[in-house]
């Protein structure tokens, strides 16, 4: 495993949707463990495909309390539930926060790192990560929910501890 070189604001590869994944093969699997890597390595709880300078349909995310990195290939959001007012950066765009809105509760339908399918429903920073790591599969960044540009703040670099330093 070895870590990606994490792209950043405004790289264009943050700004372009990724595509599909067919071939479940070593070069993917490859990607995977280098992405959580990378994941780790910058204390995200997510990674999305384009942020590593890759237009694959991968992510990965850990909150917390997940055991281990969950891998979503294909993931698509098939249900949102409520609306709730959040603080969310992105590793792609350090040194800032902003406050937008993402859903309560999300169902995702998603393929594992061998191609099998599968379906998670999430609360909270779970459903949040989804949502964000979604996003940038297709090109989107939290930015782009902000109502107004007060919602979006600089903020000093956080301790390595503290809790969803960048989302992903
Ligand atoms: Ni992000």
């Amino acid at each position: 495993m070895t870590t990606r070189e994490l792209r950043l604001l405004p790289d264009p590869v943050l700004r372009a949707k990724a595509k599909r994944v067919r071939n479940f093969d070593a070069a993917l699997q490859r990607l995977i463990d280098d992405m959580v890597e990378t994941m780790r390595h910058e204390s995200g709880v997510g990674l999305a495909g384009n942020q590593a300078g890759v237009l694959q349909r991968v992510a990965v995310i850990q909150v917390p309390e997940d055991p281990e990195a969950r891998v979503l290939v294909n993931p698509e959001i098939i249900e949102r539930q409520g609306e709730r007012e959040v603080d969310e950066g992105c590793l792609s765009i350090p040194g800032y926060r902003g406050t937008i809105k993402r859903s309560v509760t999300v169902r995702v339908k998603a393929l594992d790192r061998q191609g099998k399918p599968f379906r998670l429903q999430a609360n909270g920073l779970l459903a949040q990560a989804l949502e964000h790591e979604t996003d940038h599969l297709n090109g989107i960044l939290y930015i782009d929910h902000l109502e107004s540009h007060d919602k979006l703040h600089k903020v000093e670099p956080e301790p390595e501890e503290s809790q969803g330093a960048g989302v992903g």
